[in-house]
């Protein structure tokens, strides 16, 4: 049995990176080494404090958290999804001001030390926009090299959009970032919307955690009901896709997961197709812009009651 994989957070808190952040820390299979924090579902301020606020109310501030770009390389940004997650990023239900600080370093820098000092070891799960491990690679070209596996949550290969009719809004976010990631070395594990929108957890699933009596799962209880409107308003469901937690699952669960493995590249123009996320198909031809790009597992599909169960068994502990 080998030991824990060592991870890197890359978050945007953000409900749904609350739930995955919270899912990590319950589980023995991965050890959360550092969060590094960035733009999306709220500006780099206030995920920085919710991130440091969630690993306080969970009794983790040992785990240092640093903060992040505010903005995209290249695009301004194009604000918060604060109707998705709040204002404050945690279902305008707020959290516990925390006590601690983000650290000294930058996020990039804190990736590439950590990575750098453990060759091979670490896994970087980024699960908001991708502007912090692209700024990473920009900033030690031997990263990609060095790193175990990325694992992200973002991008729609065969599916729909999420931020736009084409693309998922971590991407969205920062497509030029995004381009730069997925043509990186590294073994890269995509669970873009292909997947998380296949990984739904039901109002009844929810009212569970309501339920479970520990202080993490208190506070997703009071955050939930904003995001799960919004499902409802949006896209007519009872209940909410699993989006970030999907990333924290394939780690501890991969059998639970099937896939395809293709190059991927994004979309980096100006029109209404900006930031999606476009494979190869396969189809020998059509290869110059993913010539040279080494292919990337793209989830298609999961066990999503397993998945779920998983997690709640998971949050409950
Ligand atoms: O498209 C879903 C992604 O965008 C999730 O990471 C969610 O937290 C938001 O950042
Ligand atoms: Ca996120």
């Amino acid at each position: 049995m080998t030991g824990p994989r060592t991870i890197i957070i890359d978050t945007d808190p953000g409900v749904d990176d609350a739930m995955a952040i919270f899912y990590a820390l319950g589980s023995p299979e991965v050890e959360v080494i550092g969060l590094t924090t960035i733009f999306g579902n709220a500006m780099t301020d206030t995920t920085t404090y919710n991130a440091l606020a969630l690993l306080e109310l969970a009794g983790r501030s040992d785990i240092p958290v640093a903060r992040g770009a505010d903005a995209p390389l290249v695009a301004p940004f194009a604000g918060p999804a604060d109707f998705v997650h709040g204002t404050d990023g945690q279902g305008n239900a707020g959290i516990a001001a925390p006590s601690s600080r983000a650290i000294d370093r930058e996020a990039a820098r804190f990736i590439v030390d950590t990575v750098m000092a453990s060759p091979g070891e670490v896994t970087l799960v980024p699960i908001g926009p991708l502007t912090n491990i692209a700024r990473a690679m920009q900033l030690e070209p031997r990263l990609a090299e060095n790193v175990r596996e990325i694992v992200l949550m973002g991008g729609n290969a065969f599916a729909q959009g999420n931020a736009t009719p084409a693309a998922e809004a971590n991407i969205h976010n920062d497509p030029e970032a995004a381009d730069i990631v997925f043509g990186a070395s590294c073994p890269i594990t995509m669970a873009g919307l292909d997947v998380t929108q296949k990984v739904q957890m039901t109002r009844a699933d929810l009212a569970r955690i309501g339920r479970m009596g520990n202080a993490r799962a208190d506070q997703l209880a009071r955050i939930l009901p904003f995001y799960l409107d919004f499902h409802a308003t949006t896209d007519g469901l009872d209940g909410i896709h699993v989006h970030d937690s999907t990333a924290i699952s394939y780690l501890i669960a991969p059998d639970a997961f099937t896939w395809v493995e293709q190059p991927i590249r994004v979309d980096t123009g100006d029109s209404f197709s900006r930031g999606k996320t476009v494979s190869s198909h396969g189809h020998s031809g059509w290869e110059e812009p993913w010539a040279g790009r080494r292919a990337v597992r793209i989830l298609t599909g999961a066990d999503s009651r397993r998945l779920v169960e998983l997690e709640l068994a998971r949050l409950a502990e």
